[in-house]
């Protein structure tokens, strides 16, 4: 499997590896970038809920007018900061903007714009289960082309926990940011908790954005972020049942909008594989307060 994309390399950052759509020169580039108030970044580790926060951020913009939103496909209402694409990075042109920018990035809090941790524009931060996480990201090598093949599962749970993937070791990028939680412009939460009581965290978004919305609107951001809405929306997916073989994503090779459930791990994970990745994980999070039901 690992011989059809031999052809696939990483960029390397400060010891960290990236995916080829991810520059070095950028990325140094990034910690100047001139932040705004009213700016709002999504931040996550791959597959934590960004698109999740990306469509619920963008409703509450808005006002839950799906007529407004579905103008445009997701990504170009909340773009990948970070990413290089066409000739330059998204955060290049970003300048010309208007108010709000929202964005979706996968940047360390530690590699994100001095201006952003020194508490100027406001950061959603969402975490989820690495249990799940690892499932995600697994599925995700084989659609992604800049990503290469897993060779094994047991092989990508290793690199998963030495953090040997694009973008690093999720407990880095986790604990990094749930460092920062209680600055006053990090909104931190779970992916468990959305998937718990989706409406709570949703008003939990708009208060921490200050954006004054009614339960009626409320009610239609939770209704049109539903999974199984997103997935069957052109708008905000663009890749499953399409044939999309150009670019990053072939469709051909999995799906985006995959599971959506909390606990997926157990159909991947064998006993000792679990017993051993939460003892890892239970030692990092352990002094840091950061909780997760690795049963559950
Ligand atoms: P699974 O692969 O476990 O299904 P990201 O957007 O950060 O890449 O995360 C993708 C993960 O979030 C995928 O998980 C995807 O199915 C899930 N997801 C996307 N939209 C969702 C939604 N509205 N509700 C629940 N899960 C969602």
């Amino acid at each position: 499997m690992a011989a059809s994309d031999d052809h696939v390399e990483y960029n390397w950052y400060k010891g960290m590896r990236l995916a080829s759509h991810l520059v070095p020169e950028d990325m140094d580039d990034i910690q100047d970038f001139v932040v705004r108030d009213d700016d709002v970044f999504i931040i996550t580790y791959p597959k934590s809920g960004t698109a999740w926060l990306q469509r619920i951020v963008s409703l509450l913009h808005f006002g839950g007018d799906v007529s407004k939103t579905d103008q445009k496909e997701q990504d170009e209402l909340v773009p990948y900061f970070e990413q290089k694409c066409g000739d330059s990075a998204t955060f290049r042109k970003l300048p010309e903007a208007p108010s709000p920018r929202l964005l979706k990035s996968h940047l360390n809090f530690c590699h994100a714009p001095v201006q952003l941790t020194q508490g100027k524009g406001k950061v959603i931060y969402v975490a989820r289960n690495p249990k799940d996480v690892a499932v995600s990201y697994y599925h995700f090598h084989f659609m992604v082309t800049t990503l290469k093949n897993p060779t094994s599962w047991e092989q990508f749970v290793q690199d998963f926990v030495n953090g040997d993937l694009s973008r690093g070791a999720w407990h880095d990028h986790v604990l990094e940011w749930w460092q920062h939680k209680d600055n006053p412009n990090v909104l931190f939460l779970r992916y468990e908790d959305l998937q718990k009581d989706t409406r709570k965290e949703v008003e939990k978004v708009a208060e921490f954005l200050g954006w004054s919305v009614t339960p009626e609107v409320i009610d239609t951001v939770v209704e049109h972020s539903k999974f199984k809405k997103m997935a069957t929306n052109p708008t905000t997916n663009k890749v499953d049942g399409k044939e999309v073989k150009g670019g990053i994503f072939d469709s051909s090779k999995g799906t985006f909008f995959r599971k959506g459930v909390v606990g997926d791990w157990k159909s991947h994970f064998s006993d000792e594989q679990s017993q051993w990745f939460d003892a890892f994980y239970k030692e990092k999070l352990g002094p840091t307060g950061l909780q997760f039901d690795f049963e559950g």
